[in-house]
């Protein structure tokens, strides 16, 4: 099962991967998680990619298409995997399948602007893993602590209000094209596309993503 998670800074990409990888047994590749460990590894990479993502700007098309490809190749990925924020580009649609990765699956994730800014603010993360918590929505056991290696929780460098407002129109202008760009793929039969209403608690979209995908 290859699926592609689409949807703003927020919509919950990420906390619903959690669920569908446990569920389902393929692995997240999530492009934000990858640059923020490469960051944290002082690669090449990392240091091009920092003050791009804190500025909520996007890394070029080919840097992204070309960690994709290698990552897609592992042997983990033989039976599925969940993308997780990439496409995020039409381009890196188009060299994602111009490379030969199909995808079985689009869930889009459709979210107020309003309720994203609202939640961005509540948001802690465990940088080792991309676990992700809310302090009231998706709280951790423990206050401040990750569930499963009782770390720290921090707060990811570009969820400053500014930079979501930020982000939030880059996808508007350069990600949310890929929707059209998808359903017509869907409706020549190449994949499958379903509209998700996030705007609903974490729970019940979880129940309706597997039920979709059962
Ligand atoms: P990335 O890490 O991909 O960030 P993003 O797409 O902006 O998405 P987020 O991780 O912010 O949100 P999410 O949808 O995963 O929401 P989450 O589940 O955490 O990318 C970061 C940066 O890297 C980019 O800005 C760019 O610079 C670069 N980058 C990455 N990929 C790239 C690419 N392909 N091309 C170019 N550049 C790239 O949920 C958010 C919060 O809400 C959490 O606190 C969560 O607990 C809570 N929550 C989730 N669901 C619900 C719910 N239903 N009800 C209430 N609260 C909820
Ligand atoms: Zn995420």
């Amino acid at each position: 099962m290859r699926i592609i998670l689409l949807g703003a800074p927020g919509a919950g990409k990420g906390t619903q991967a959690q669920f569908l990888m446990k569920t389902f047994g393929i692995p997240q590749i999530s492009t934000g998680d990858m640059l923020r460990a490469a960051i944290k590894a002082g690669t090449e990479l990392g240091l091009q990619a920092k003050a791009v993502m804190d500025a909520g700007q996007l890394v070029s098309d080919d840097i992204m298409i070309g960690l994709v490809k290698e990552r897609v190749a592992a042997e983990d990925c033989a039976n599925g995997f969940l993308l997780d924020g990439f496409p995020r580009t039409i381009p890196q649609a188009d060299g994602m399948h111009a490379a030969g990765i199909d995808i079985d699956c689009v869930l889009e994730f459709d979210v107020a602007d309003e309720v994203i800014v609202a939640r961005m603010a509540g948001r802690r993360v465990h940088p080792g893993s991309g676990r992700v918590y809310h302090i009231e929505h998706n709280p951790p056991q423990v206050e401040g602590v990750d569930d499963v290696t009782g770390e720290e929780l921090v707060i990811r460098a570009d969820d400053k209000e500014e930079t979501v407002r930020k982000r939030l129109a880059i996808y508007h202008e350069q990600t949310e094209p890929l929707i059209a760009y998808y359903r017509k793929l869907a409706e020549q039969g190449k994949t499958k596309f379903h509209r998700i209403d996030g705007n609903r608690d974490v729970e019940l979209i979880s129940a309706e993503l597997k039920q979709l995908l059962a």
